[in-house]
């Protein structure tokens, strides 16, 4: 069953239900007050045998009273009844006058009333004086008073009044209230389900469509979500899902690319030196090497050219291990200044070779305490070192190392006055295999790799890692290590 149609019975069953109660507790109001299943019917009756008479009928009857008590007879005098029945015509009451078993007089207003048995009885007591009486389905207001004739005959002089109780009405106007009622149901009803399902049916056919488009593999479907309602949050949540989507599929996309080119790179770095050892070895075998010398060079040339490849697929394995989250870390808490002082140290012959003066210097308190995996940390330094060392090209050569508290972190500054970096390179260095010098020219660079790997193990660590950097002056690369609480 469509949603379409559940809303409009639902509706008609709330409005029928709202129906029959309002009815029923209309019904049982009068018994909950009186406490009587009678007082239903009598509280239409009641409610009129206690409205007033109006004027003329109060002065009528005073009169006519007045004269049932002192001149009965007159009351068959018709030329005086007729002046009364013209002054209860005005207010469309008329007067009886009953005589024995026989209606004497009757007002032309009353002449429905044909049978005298029907009319209220006689009661000499005069106790009911004002009630209500029902002749041939109809209802009338009266207020009676009976006497005696001078022969003794039984008299009553009643003043009446035609009266519509509440039964009366509504049984003469129940098809047209029925038919009112029915026609209200079916427009309120016709009314609430066009707006509800405006709101809710519409905004799904859009839902729908978007999914539709979206399973044909359009992720560009813009969904409204203004509305505040559920309807707007659905919307939301699903315009949220399509944009995870598209960034997920963009990310893939790029997975994808990064791929192919990490094998391109790959093969491109294998593929060179293995190129150049074949050279160098079908050289030997040519015998174009034919001194002793020239062997040994060839020879040397193939071991460097080994090395290299050797250390090549070291780094390629170790930045996948790292990229796939696969390296185990040992961290430990170590102080930081001594760690970086004791490599400085280890490495300073090193320097001193290549004629490179290194300082460190401590710009926060004497002892600062990290977490960090030694061994890794260790990586990080000699690849950010080995990178000034490659790029160090002035007569004056120097590194230094500044160590300062940042809040909650240490920050490692390793700052070198070796050539620098152009500032539109300066967002992809810590990409793997990019180069500055794209030529892959093995004098100043490797594989590009070195870099990466810093940034995973710093990212590993929870730190962050970035470079400043100043073509021509030197450049600077930062690093924060977490410091132990
Ligand atoms: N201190 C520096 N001075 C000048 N250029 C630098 C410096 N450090 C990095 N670079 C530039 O950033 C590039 C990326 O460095 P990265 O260490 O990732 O790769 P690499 O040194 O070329 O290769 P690898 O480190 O794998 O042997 C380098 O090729 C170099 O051009
Ligand atoms: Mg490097």
């Amino acid at each position: 069953m469509s949603i379409r149609w559940r809303l409009f019975i639902s509706h008609t069953t709330m409005l029928i239900v709202t129906l029959v109660l309002f009815l029923i507790s209309a019904l049982l109001i009068p018994v909950a007050i009186t406490g009587d299943i009678r007082s239903i019917k009598d509280l239409y009756t009641r409610q009129y045998a206690l409205k007033p008479l109006t004027k003329p009928e109060e002065n009528v009857f005073l009169d006519v009273k007045y004269l049932a008590k002192k001149q009965p007879n007159q009351l068959l005098n018709q030329t005086m009844l007729k002046q009364y029945d013209q002054k209860l015509d005005s207010v469309t009451s008329g007067l009886i006058v009953r005589k024995g078993d026989k209606i004497v007089h009757s007002s032309k207003i009353l002449n429905s009333i044909k049978d005298e048995k029907k009319l209220p009885p006689f009661e000499p007591e005069n106790i009911k004086v004002r009630d209500t009486i029902s002749i041939d389905h109809q209802f009338f207001l009266y207020v009676k008073f009976d006497f005696y004739f001078p022969n003794q005959e039984k008299g009553s002089v009643i003043i009446m009044r035609e009266v519509s109780p509440f039964v009366e009405l509504s049984r003469s106007l129940f098809p047209l209230i029925f038919g009112l009622l029915f026609l209200s149901l079916i427009l309120v009803n016709g009314l609430l389900s066009y707006f509800v399902s405006k709101s809710i049916i519409k905004p799904l056919f859009s839902l729908k469509n978007a999914t539709e488009q979206m399973g044909e593999g359009n992720l560009n479907v813009k969904i409204e979500y203004d509305r505040q309602d559920e309807i707007g949050q659905l919307n939301h949540a699903f315009d949220k899902m399509r944009t995870k989507l598209k960034e997920s599929i963009k990310l893939q996309l790029q997975y994808e690319e990064s791929r192919k080119e990490l094998i391109s790179n790959i093969s491109h770095d294998l593929k060179t030196p293995i190129t150049a050892i074949k050279g160098y070895i079908e050289g030997i075998q040519d015998g174009v090497a034919e001194s002793q010398g020239k062997t040994e060079r060839y020879l040397s040339t193939i071991k460097r050219k080994a090395t290299d490849m050797d250390q090549l697929i070291d780094d390629l394995f170790l930045f996948s291990k790292l990229d796939l989250k696969k390296m185990p870390f040992s961290f430990e808490d170590i102080e930081i200044i001594r760690y970086i002082i004791n490599f400085v140290e280890e490495i300073g012959f090193d320097l001193e070779e290549k004629d490179i003066k290194i300082f460190v210097k401590n710009r926060t308190e004497n002892e600062v305490r990290v977490i960090a995996d030694r061994d890794k940390l260790r990586r990080v330094l000699s690849n950010i070192i080995n990178n000034s060392i490659k790029h160090m090209k002035k007569a004056e050569k120097q590194i230094e190392i500044y160590i300062q508290g940042k809040g909650d972190f240490v920050e490692i500054e390793v700052r070198d006055n070796g050539s620098g970096i152009e500032q539109e390179s300066l967002p992809y260095i810590f990409e793997r295999f990019y180069r500055v010098d794209t030529s892959r020219n093995k004098s100043t660079g490797g594989s590009g790799l070195g870099l990466a790997i810093a940034k995973q193990i710093i990212t590993e660590h929870g730190g962050d890692i970035w470079v400043e950097s100043k073509l021509g002056i030197g450049t600077s690369i930062f690093f924060t290590l977490k410091k132990t609480i």
